[in-house]
């Protein structure tokens, strides 16, 4: 594995600043690639529409999106909106695949608040590595409400998206795939750019962070220790900007900052991540080893990462804008919190290692919720549609967990009992629970969408965790319907493939499943009822091509040879 040394290198290569889509049909195609990260070598990726990374999609509320999301990878993949409200058959979760060299259509009315948001894939056992690969992407959602207000909003201006991501990179300076080294994430990357700056004007700029890190958090701050502004969380506007020096930025968290730039012009000024103040038991911390009766563990204590204090972003002060924002605006949005006194349902999910508190190391686990691994086939929670809820998260292990759920934004009433800070106040779709009997107490409406058969996910977002069982799925279903207890997604591997004569099919959770094969155009060549958990199929008279091969919802890519 290759060490990347935190120096002081100087900014050199300008941020990238991924195109925008507007709508209303935006097309996106997902695809193999390669990206100069070091000098002269070329590291595989993925990307939509480009090498790494994808297009800023901007949606106003209101209108009628459709997303063509084009997979050419050889690989079946999903493509998930988070953050966003829609029905769960557009949500792109782990049972929405996506079969190789196929187009998934998604439609649905943003209904959203001026936000930033983001789409990254989420099949189940791939996620990470997809997401590794360079394939996640921002979402800006719009509204007249966010518009009334004087905040910059100059796209690539004073308005700069910002993917903040760490990587694991191998001895050939590849994207480290294989999980088990999740802990060397050693190299830093801001919108998939190594040491980057960006010429910013001498104004007040609106940084849009979004840390789509597999596992890092950031503590986010200014090398000249001047304060900063933040104006919104996960799904939208705070009711005012709060005033802050440095904030902690779990995985998939977006927060957008106002910085003032105004007196600056000339010089420059670092966007800085301050890890030696990074609290224990959250990733990013200087030492995990340091904690308890928890041992050593080598690779994160090895990571030059943790700990430390970097630049992430440089930002090189040139002459402002004609109708710069010079100032933050004193309020902002109206937050119309949930009201507890109204809740229908209470519901505890407590985080816990996999054998026992503790573990051997505060990371690994895996860990569960509520005791249950993840399964593809349960759903854990039936929610009656409009149904008003508490959750209450429980954190039994050493480290700090970032929850997210699908569907519905909410408002955090407590965390460890307290309430929550000022910047956590409003709308969010992750909460960092802390390590150690940790808490986190929200509230929340599942509003507009039921679907008694596909569900929305909950998860930890450092996405380790979550492939490893630290996710559950729930149905939202109008009063009186009766759920769907287990759903029909069949999880099968099918081999050899490429085949010329048979092929066999493996079910991996229950027999007397319909298989089909169905060529290019659409016409079945093949269907059988499978009682076995391993069947046979002879092939040897399918003409050469492609083939998919479909049982219940689940179809994979065949190559006959
Ligand atoms: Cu960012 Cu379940 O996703
Ligand atoms: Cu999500
Ligand atoms: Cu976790």
């Amino acid at each position: 594995m290759l060490l990347f040394v935190v120096s002081s290198i100087k900014a050199q290569n300008p941020l990238l600043i991924p195109v925008t889509l507007t709508g209303p049909t935006y097309n996106l195609t997902i695809d193999y690639d390669s990206v100069m990260i070091f000098p002269g070598i070329y590291t595989q990726s993925a990307g939509i529409n480009g090498p790494i990374l994808g297009p800023v999609v901007i949606i106003d509320k209101g209108d009628v999106v459709t997303i063509n999301v084009d997979n050419q990878l050889m690989d079946t993949t999903t493509m998930h909106w988070h953050g966003v409200h829609l029905p769960s058959v557009m949500d792109g979760g782990p049972h929405t695949v996506i079969p190789p060299s196929t187009t998934w259509s998604p439609t649905w009315t943003g209904m959203d608040n001026a936000s930033t948001m983001w789409f990254h894939p989420h099949l189940h056992h791939k996620t990470y590595k997809h997401i590794m690969m360079g394939i996640t992407g921002m979402i800006i959602n719009k509204d007249t409400d966010e518009s009334a207000l004087a905040l910059p909003r100059t796209y690539g201006v004073d308005d700069i998206p910002l993917v903040l991501q760490t990587k694991v990179m191998d001895a050939n300076y590849q994207f480290d795939l294989d999980m088990d080294n999740r802990n060397m994430d050693t190299l830093f990357l801001a919108n998939a750019t190594r040491n980057a700056y960006f010429d910013a004007p001498a104004q007040m700029v609106r940084i849009r962070l979004l840390n789509g890190s597999l596992m890092r958090s950031f503590n986010v701050g200014l090398s000249n220790g001047a304060d900063f502004w933040v104006i919104a969380s996960d799904g939208g506007l705070l009711s005012a900007p709060v005033q802050m020096n440095q904030l902690l930025i779990s995985n998939a968290e977006r927060y957008e900052i106002l910085v003032d730039l105004s007196a600056l012009q000339g010089s420059s000024v670092d966007l800085m991540n301050f890890g030696s103040s990074i609290p224990g038991g959250v990733y990013g911390t200087a030492q995990f080893s340091t904690m308890g009766q928890v041992q050593p563990i080598q690779d994160y204590d090895n990571n030059p990462l943790n700990g430390a204090d970097f630049t992430m972003l440089t930002l090189n002060v040139g002459a402002p804008t004609t109708n710069a924002i010079t100032s933050a605006p004193t309020t902002l949005v109206t937050v119309n919190a949930w009201n507890p006194a109204n809740v229908d349902v209470s519901r505890s999910f407590t985080f816990s290692p996999d054998g026992g508190m503790g573990g051997p190391t505060g990371l690994s686990g895996p860990f569960f919720i509520n005791n249950n691994p993840f399964d593809m086939g349960v759903i854990n929670e039936v929610i009656d549609l409009d149904n008003i809820e508490i959750w209450t998260l429980t954190n039994q292990t050493m480290i700090a967990h970032p929850f997210h759920i699908h569907d519905i934004q909410f408002n955090i009433l407590e965390i460890d009992g307290a309430a929550p800070p000022a910047h956590q106040a409003g709308w969010k779709d992750v909460v960092l629970v802390p390590a150690q009997m940790g808490s986190v107490k929200f509230i929340t409406k599942f509003e507009d969408f039921a679907d008694p058969v596909i569900p929305f996910m909950y998860h930890c977002h450092i996405i380790g965790h979550e492939e490893e069982g630290m996710m559950g799925q729930f149905t939202v279903v109008e009063n009186g319907s009766t759920a769907v207890e287990t759903i029909e997604t069949e999880t099968f591997s099918i081999y050899p493939n490429p085949a010329t004569d048979n092929i066999t099919i493996q079910l991996i959770k229950s027999v007397n499943q319909d298989v089909a094969i169905v060529d290019m155009s659409g016409r079945i060549m093949f269907k059988e009822n499978l009682s076995q958990k391993n069947s046979t199929i002879d092939v040897s008279k399918l003409s050469k091509g492609i083939y998919f091969i479909s049982i219940n919802n689940t179809t994979t890519k065949f190559i006959k040879q």
